[in-house]
């Protein structure tokens, strides 16, 4: 008898693994009650607040669990804690559905990588690939099942405290990058135990917020939208994104959780995505607030009809969906077909198999920090590092220098280095710049650090201590910039300026006469036109997490040369802004010359300080040769572009080697120029490589005059080069 009945469990064991998704999602949606539904639509944070280091289920949430009425949680983790609570999901709810833990891990989660916008200075798809596989093999192994990231808002406005947490100005690179952390996020295969679903965000338009107040109005003509803000978006989507979020921003007048034309139009019918839409953080709430919905009910009507499917604490699902299903507003149909999508996420990940896969406290504690971890993350930020200024070589320092100073507010920060979305990283273990020049030179040198200022206030009592530390050294590195709470959410400025009297502490620490070099940290663009004209060597770093120090070290001495590019324009002034290398060419274009009656300001010129693209090294490129293999291409065929690249100086070096397209006449007005393509090499001292590029229709279409994407006939320059501004270029036509 026994015999039987194991030989009948086998059988339907492996008949269910036999089953597709499809089929096994459709088997437990017919056990479900609606409550039981609508509590897979739910999701609720552990702690207090959004990232907080709590991580525990709030008070009355474990009840819910209990009854079935939460199918995913955020800010809960560690193998332990959320092992406890799935077993709560899988022995006490009825239907034994397991929970999915999500958490923002945006820049490492306890080992705290460079942020985003620092990542997206290496132009290393590889690199940035390599680094989201760390972190999600090291959240992973802490119970963590779904990240809230990529982010991939285009950001034109440094004032946007987020465009810390995205990839910069450029659709192109911010596609690339988008791309790069999905697949190392999801890997190749999503039910393995260290791999996590990743999810785009914030769908979409939220960048191009007014003013670069977070979560302010953006109205957007639908090209724009479609060409500049919506590519990331889609690209992540090629590359298998599991999950979507949608934004907080209203696009010309519809909130995006209200928004049918994004969520249902353009994500489900144009662009066939299955995976689960999840709102941000109470969106659903707010759109009271914003005006379209006059309470809670009213508010969670619209959004599940918009199509968002999980709400992320707004506590509107949870409350008012059974009612609004039986009072008809919601059909039974859109309820199956949201808690499908999150079923089935589940299944992908193979929690129904194994949902105690990620909690496994022994690979958390060899996990966490690892010599792998901790090697990737200096890794990421060496290649981060962006060299803006070099007089006169200054750069690389020699590792014979007796005296360094290491002054400023930022030379010996344990918190700031994390970056503003640091998830469990502990400032304890973050190198800072001083520490790194100190691991760097051991006893060979004097190395003194003095704070100078602060980064608010005015206050110069700490200049005198700064200066004579500075006269009696033979370099000074000054640590200046942001403090890590000065970007990220809800963290806009009004101004760009350096925070504080840094400003005047670099002038008095110049007038020393002693070479200086200024090492920046920030989240943003900064308007540092006092540095760049005076102060000999500048390094934008960034937030570069926990190996800061060493990683600026390494540039510094020249253990590393540096080989990133601006991922984002620094302008000369905020009245610039919005400042972008890939801006309209106008009927008054601009004439540096005789700029009055063309498009310019009176009292500055339209440059930027540093375009975007730009980044030097410790040694030298020389671009010859740029050819095409044609001078006319039919509108369905591609033109290859070569160009020799030879490194002309004394060092090895890494080059990013960018192309760049225009179309000269179009049904609609085109850009001056739009990256398209780029290749980052290395090349050996005085050796030259050939670089080749091809440039598919793809990468010729826009939307034309009926807003149809595609390719017109015409001519077209392709510039190849160094960055936005120093480029070699060519012409070719496209022919009907
Ligand atoms: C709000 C943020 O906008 C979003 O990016 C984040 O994922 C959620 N909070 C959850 O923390």
């Amino acid at each position: 008898m026994k015999k039987y009945l194991l030989f009948f469990l086998i059988c339907t064991i492996s008949f269910a693994q036999k089953k597709t998704i499809e089929q096994r999602v459709d088997s437990v949606l017919t056990l479900m009650t609606l409550d039981e539904k609508v509590g897979q639509l739910v999701q609720f944070t552990g702690g207090f607040d959004t990232g907080t280091q709590t991580s525990k289920p709030r008070e009355g949430h474990i009840e819910l669990i209990r009854l079935g009425k939460i199918g995913s949680m955020l800010n809960v983790f560690g193998a332990e804690q959320t092992g406890k609570i799935q077993k709560i999901a899988l022995e006490e709810t009825r239907l034994k559905i397991p929970l999915l833990f999500g958490l923002d891990v945006i820049h490492g989660f306890r080992t705290t990588f460079p942020v985003p916008l620092a990542e997206a200075s290496s132009w290393d798809l590889e690199l940035v690939e390599r680094s989201a596989r760390m972190q999600a093999i090291e959240s992973s192994s802490s119970g963590i099942h779904w990240t809230f990231t990529p982010m991939v808002d285009i950001a034109r406005d440094p004032r946007w405290g987020r465009i810390v947490e995205g990839s910069g100005e450029d659709t192109y690179l911010g596609s690339m990058m988008g791309a790069a952390r999905v697949k190392g996020y999801q890997g190749n295969d999503l039910s393995l135990s260290n791999t996590i679903a990743a999810c785009v965000k914030h769908f979409a338009g939220y960048g191009a917020a007014e003013g670069g107040r977070d979560y302010n109005t953006v109205d957007l003509s639908e090209r724009t939208f479609r060409e500049i803000y919506l590519p990331p978006f889609k690209k992540a989507l090629e590359a298998g994104v599991a999950t979507f979020m949608v934004s907080f921003n209203e696009i010309g007048g519809v909130p995006a959780s209200a928004n049918k034309w994004l969520l249902k139009n353009i994500l489900r019918e144009e662009w066939k995505f299955k995976g689960p839409v999840v709102s941000d953080w109470n969106s659903i709430g707010e759109l009271i607030p914003h005006g379209v919905a006059k309470d809670l009910k009213h508010a969670a009507e619209i959004g599940i009809n918009a199509g968002v499917d999980i709400d992320m604490e707004a506590n509107a699902y949870n409350t008012q969906l059974a009612e609004l299903v039986r009072d008809k507003k919601v059909s039974m149909a859109v309820i199956n077909e949201s808690v499908r999508r999150v079923l089935r996420l589940k299944f992908q990940l193979g929690l129904f198999d194994d949902p105690y896969k990620y909690c496994d406290a022994g690979r958390e504690k060899s996990t966490i920090r690892s010599g792998e971890m901790i090697k990737s993350s200096l890794e990421s930020a060496r290649n981060s590092i962006v060299l803006l200024k070099n007089k006169n070589n200054l750069l690389p320092l020699n590792k014979n220098l007796k005296k360094i100073a290491v002054i400023g507010p930022l030379a010996n920060s344990k918190l700031d280095p994390l970056g503003p979305w640091y998830q469990q990283g502990w400032p304890s273990e973050v190198i800072t710049v001083f520490e790194g020049i100190k691991n760097k030179l051991g006893e060979t040198a004097e190395v003194v650090y003095e704070q100078g200022c602060i980064l608010s206030g005015d206050s110069k009592s700490g200049f005198s201590a700064a200066v004579s530390a500075a006269m009696n050294a033979d370099v000074v590195i000054l640590c200046i910039g942001e403090s890590l709470e000065m970007s990220g959410e809800a963290h806009s400025r009004a101004s760009l300026d350096l925070p504080g009297p840094q400003n005047a502490l670099a002038e008095e620490i110049y007038k020393t006469g002693k070479p200086v070099v200024a090492v920046l940290m920030n989240g943003r663009p900064l308007t540092i036109n006092y540095l760049a004209e005076n102060i000999p060597a500048i390094l934008e770093t960034w937030f570069l997490g926990n190996e800061a120090g060493n990683a600026i070290a390494d540039v510094l001495f020249g253990d590393h040369n540096p080989s990133g590019k601006l991922p984002v324009t620094f302008p000369r002034s905020i009245g610039q802004v919005p400042l972008h290398y890939n801006y309209k060419n106008t009927g008054r274009p601009y004439n540096p010359e005789k700029p009055m009656y063309t498009t310019s300001y009176m009292d500055f010129p339209n440059a930027p300080l540093y375009p975007f693209g730009f980044g030097l090294s410790y040694t030298t490129f020389e671009y010859s040769d740029l050819k095409l293999s044609g001078k006319k291409i039919g509108k369905n065929e591609s033109i290859t572009v070569s160009i020799n690249v030879k490194n002309t100086g004394a060092r090895d070096g890494e080059e990013v080697v960018q192309l760049y397209i225009r179309d000269l006449v179009g049904s609609v007005t085109r850009p001056v120029k739009e990256l398209k393509d780029f290749s980052k090499i290395y090349l050996k001292a005085g050796e030259t490589k050939p670089v080749k590029f091809i440039i598919t229709p793809d990468k010729l279409k826009f939307y034309d005059i009926n807003m149809k994407y595609t390719v017109e006939p015409g001519d077209f320059k392709v510039f190849v080069g160094t960055n936005s501004v120093d480029l070699k270029e060519a012409d070719f036509s496209v022919i009907d």
